[in-house]
Order: C-alpha cells, then structure tokens, then sequence
C-alpha cells in the first residue's frame, strides 16, 4: 500500500495557525480534492476539528488522537499512525493520503513513499509548520509552477516527491 502525505507549506514550512489554514488558494483546495476524492485519509485529531469536526465529502477517513473516548460519527478512531496504516490495508486500499497537520506530518515523513506539496511561494506568520524536507531521502519527480491570478494571490507549484531508494 503507498502512503502518500499531501500538504501545502509557505517558504518558511508554515502550513497553518490557530489551528486554520493561514491563506485561501482556490487552485490548492481543488488540487486537493481532485487527489483525494474517493481514497481512505488519515489525519490528527486538531486537524479533523479544523474542517468542522466531520469527514470530507467521500473520504473515509482515519482519525489519530491519544484520547480514548474521542468518536467521530463515520470514521475510525485510532490511537497510533501503524493502527491507522494496518486499518487502511485491511480495507484493501492501493494508495492512503496523509492529511496532517503538524505532528502527524512529522510522525509519518519517514514512513511515507510518496508526497504531494504545494509550495505557497510566500512567507506566512505560522505556529504548524512541515518538516524539512531531506533532498538524501526525497527526489522530486514533477513540478509545475503557476502565477498568481485574481483568484490565488500567491505564485505556488504542484510538486511531486518519491522516496529515494
Ligand atoms: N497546509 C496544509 O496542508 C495543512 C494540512 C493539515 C493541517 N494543517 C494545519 O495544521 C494545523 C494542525 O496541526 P497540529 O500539528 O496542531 O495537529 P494534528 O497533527 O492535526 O493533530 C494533533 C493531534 O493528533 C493526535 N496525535 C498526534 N500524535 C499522536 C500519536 N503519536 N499517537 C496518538 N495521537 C497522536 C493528538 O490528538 P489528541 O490531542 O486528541 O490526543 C494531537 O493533539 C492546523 O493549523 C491546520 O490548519 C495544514
């Protein structure tokens, strides 16, 4: 199964503040769903309450908090990311999306295969940031930049990494 991280950072790696997103990129949100529309994702618990405390549209969705008495209607609820993995496998799925945020960004960089990032070619003031990204470990294996238009302020890029090796 690929595990495939999906994510967009600023310059300085900010990817969010007061547990929101920090800048509104139509040409991002649809990037996003186009790759994530019908496949299982997993995200941290402070991320499932940034978009409302209930599941995308057509993702079945995998939760990760420590609390054990957390529910969600519709999704599952675990206490690790390898239970999230093993869940997503038995579900007989080829491809799973990591959705964030900050920590289960950084607990899964190493075990990813794959990563989608959209660079926001800004500085943002921030307090969730996503780890560095290691050139050793990591190849860049597609990029396409954009300008900024009336819709997205910013100039961005669709980059595409494989783990090396
Ligand atoms: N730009 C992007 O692409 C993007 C994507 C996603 C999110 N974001 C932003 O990122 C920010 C949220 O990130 P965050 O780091 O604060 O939160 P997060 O990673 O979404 O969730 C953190 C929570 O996950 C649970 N958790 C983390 N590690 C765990 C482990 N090892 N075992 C069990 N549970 C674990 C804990 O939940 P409990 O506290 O319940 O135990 C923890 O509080 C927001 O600003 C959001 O807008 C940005």
């Amino acid at each position: 199964m690929i595990k495939t991280i999906i994510a967009a950072k600023s310059d300085n790696n900010v990817i969010g503040k007061d547990n929101d997103l920090v800048w509104h990129m139509p040409a991002d949100l649809k990037f996003f769903k186009n790759k994530t529309r019908g496949k299982l994702v997993i995200m941290g618990r402070k991320t499932f309450a940034s978009i409302g405390n209930k599941p995308l549209p057509g993702r079945p969705t995998i939760i990760i908090t420590r609390n054990p008495t957390f529910e969600a209607n519709g999704c599952w609820v675990v206490d690790d990311i390898g239970k999230a993995f093993a869940i997503a496998a038995a579900e007989g799925q080829e491809e799973v999306y990591i959705l964030g945020g900050a920590q289960i960004y950084e607990k899964t960089i190493g075990l990813a295969d794959k990563m989608f990032i959209t660079e926001i070619k800004s500085t943002f003031d921030g307090d969730a940031f996503f780890p560095e990204i290691d050139a050793n470990k990591w190849l860049e294996v597609a990029r396409e930049e954009f300008e900024p238009d009336e819709k997205n302020k910013y100039p961005y890029a669709f980059v595409e990494y494989r783990r090396r090796g």
